[in-house]
């Protein structure tokens, strides 16, 4: 079986990464396939290094744009390949728009698209990655949701065939590499920052940072911040603070340290290690239960539901008050620390990748790799 993986941005390249290394292990070097969404070294390079991923077939090089534009050029680039290549399936994950490119450039060549991270809903509209989401899932031949709660949201749109509900691979990647980060890291000693005593920090949703209003919010929150805290800074949210004139503010803050993004070994001892984590991001909601750290939420939704319904992660949405009282019960109530730090990881066992790479296998011997005229025949 020739599998191709089409991938452009940081957390695609980290939790595709136990799905690659399951092919590899099982004989079959797959085809690469990098648009070029996120380009700076640490947003990229720096993860295909410390994940020792094999070389990049096809850099795409399609950059930053609209979400047209962006979407559009990559179709385009990465149809070019897959004509070129005629790969058996083509592996996307989760809702960026690579994966909505991928998605829509293979299905439109009848080759299949197994998507990885299948089912997520935030059911906010509003939101491209909700659009991708839905898009890509309807334009899948198989699909591979992390839990039960987003196999049942592809069952309410008619998707019930194809369907293996196989865990998130970002647990993969967590048991893969915790251990490493703990040894090879120093993150801690070059920030000076001590266990359990800091907070770790991340948003760059387009929601919480296209708008003044919002940002200005969030410069609120990280003025009122009770405890010393660390926040990688990702390029989007530093353009947009330098647009608004706010980055001086926020670097001004005494006691938060900004950096730029780090590599993925030192964000991992980071979170293992922080008090908390407050963020606007998907993937570090899934790995702060996974590592039993509390995590507060920058968002007023969330298409990781079961972390909330686990007890380990709060909605906080840009409400300085509201954030500002779980912080202080955090630090004041020991119990309701432990309960949040104590939740169960709902996003199963670390062996996703593996069940992945068998159950396209199996498909494959079967001769039922294919894309099919109809869903219901
Ligand atoms: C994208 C995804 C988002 C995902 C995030 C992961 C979409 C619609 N959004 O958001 O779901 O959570 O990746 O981090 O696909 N930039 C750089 N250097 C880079 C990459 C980006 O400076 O290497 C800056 C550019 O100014 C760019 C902006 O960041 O315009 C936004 O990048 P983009 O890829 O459009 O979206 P993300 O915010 O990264
Ligand atoms: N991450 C990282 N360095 C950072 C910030 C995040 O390695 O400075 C990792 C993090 O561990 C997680 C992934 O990037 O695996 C999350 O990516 P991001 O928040 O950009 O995207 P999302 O998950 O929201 O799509």
């Amino acid at each position: 079986m020739k599998p191709a993986f089409v991938f452009g941005t940081r957390p695609e390249i980290i939790k595709l990464s136990p799905v690659i290394r399951a092919f590899i292990e099982a004989g079959i070097k797959p085809l690469l396939i990098h648009t070029g969404q996120h380009y700076d070294y640490e947003m990229s390079r720096v993860f295909l290094e410390e994940l020792e991923l094999p070389e990049i077939d096809y850099h795409l090089e399609v950059g930053s744009g609209t979400q047209a534009e962006q979407t559009g050029k990559a179709m385009i680039e990465i149809e070019r390949v897959l004509m070129k290549e005629k790969p058996d399936v083509t592996l996307v994950q989760g809702d960026t728009n690579t994966v909505l490119a991928g998605a829509l450039a293979s299905v439109k060549l009848k080759i299949p698209v197994a998507h990885v991270e299948a089912g997520l809903r935030s059911f906010d509209r509003t939101m491209p990655e909700e659009i991708n989401r839905i898009l890509a899932d309807h334009a899948s031949e198989v699909l591979f949701p992390p839990t039960e709660e987003a196999r049942r949201n592809l069952e309410r749109e008619g998707i019930t065939e194809n369907v293996y509900v196989v865990g998130n691979t970002v647990v993969d990647a967590v048991l893969q590499n915790a251990e490493v980060a703990e040894k090879k890291s120093d993150v801690l000693e070059r920030f000076d920052l001590k266990p359990g005593e800091y907070l770790l920090i991340t948003v760059h949703r387009a929601e919480n940072t296209d708008s003044r209003d919002n940002l200005e919010k969030l410069v609120e929150i990280l003025e009122s911040l009770p405890m010393r805290a660390i926040y990688p800074m990702h390029p989007r949210t530093r353009n947009r603070l330098k647009g608004f004139g706010l980055l001086k503010r926020v670097e001004n803050i005494e006691n938060l340290t900004i950096t730029k993004p780090l590599g993925y070994l030192d964000f991992l001892r980071l979170e293992k290690n922080a008090f908390a984590i407050m963020t606007d991001s998907g993937g570090i909601q899934e790995e702060a239960i996974i590592l039993n750290v509390p995590c507060l939420t920058l968002r007023y939704n969330t298409e990781r539901p079961e972390t909330v319904k686990a007890g380990g992660n709060v909605l906080v949405g840009l409400e300085k008050e509201r954030a500002m009282n779980y912080l202080r019960r955090l630090m004041e109530e020991g119990e309701f620390y432990e309960r949040m730090a104590k939740a169960k990881n709902p996003f199963g066992d670390g062996k996703a990748g593996k069940r992945i790479v068998e159950i396209l296998l199996e498909l494959y011997k079967a001769g039922k790799l294919k894309v099919r005229s109809s869903r219901f025949i």
